[in-house]
């Protein structure tokens, strides 16, 4: 981790490019009670993180402040998720999704994000902020396989061919999609 500590003597900011490439099986569990809370600006960099995102992941407050919120992407996670949910928050709409989350030891951890934009009193987006809350198992070994096969689709035909198998899965349009998707993700969180 030297390359991190000089990273952030330049002042430079740090991304999943600086997350740990050796994973491990090794899952944490979110406790019934808490919240996950984090704050971006408009480009997705973080400005806040509360304590429990901070142990979660961790890598400390120092330098998840100013770090791209990519710094936690999972490589289990598709890209597809992560599309649905800028094209939602970037045009005020509200993401509901179960994510799994890279800590800095290379384990993992799962919630179900909230991601919602913050405007001004203009309506600006002035930048993001997350919920997350413990997802149930259900949700978990519903979907490990659905974004094993996302991600596989990627590797072969790019975000096109994750999106036409995430629509037949879902056995959605691409009009209704999205509400698709977070019908899911309520059906899976009732366990
Ligand atoms: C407020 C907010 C919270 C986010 N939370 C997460 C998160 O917990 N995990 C994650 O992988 N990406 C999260 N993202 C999405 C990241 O910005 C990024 O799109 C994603 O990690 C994929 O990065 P990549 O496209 O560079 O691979 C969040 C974005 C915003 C705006």
């Amino acid at each position: 981790m030297k390359r991190v500590e000089d990273k952030l003597k330049k002042g430079k900011r740090l991304s999943k490019l600086d997350a740990p490439k050796t994973l491990k099986n090794d899952e944490k569990i979110m406790n019934e009670e808490d919240f996950i809370v984090s704050k971006t600006d408009t480009k997705g960099f973080i400005t806040y993180c509360n304590r429990i995102f901070v142990n979660m992941a961790g890598w400390s407050r120092q330098e998840l402040i100013g770090a791209n919120h990519n710094i936690i992407r999972h490589p289990d996670m598709p890209k597809i998720a992560f599309k649905i949910a800028w094209d939602l928050i970037s045009s005020k709409q509200e993401f509901f999704g179960f994510v799994k989350n890279l800590r800095k030891d290379g384990g993992y951890y799962w919630v179900l994000a909230y991601i919602t934009a913050d405007e001004d009193v203009n309506g600006n987006i002035i930048g993001y902020t997350s919920f997350r809350k413990k997802p149930s198992r259900k949700a978990i070994e519903t979907l490990t396989p659905i974004y094993k096969a996302l991600v596989d689709a990627e590797k072969g035909g790019g975000m096109n061919a994750s999106y036409e198998l995430l629509k037949k899965t879902l056995n959605a349009t691409d009009e209704n999609i999205v509400n698709k998707y977070h019908e899911l993700v309520f059906t899976l969180q009732k366990g």
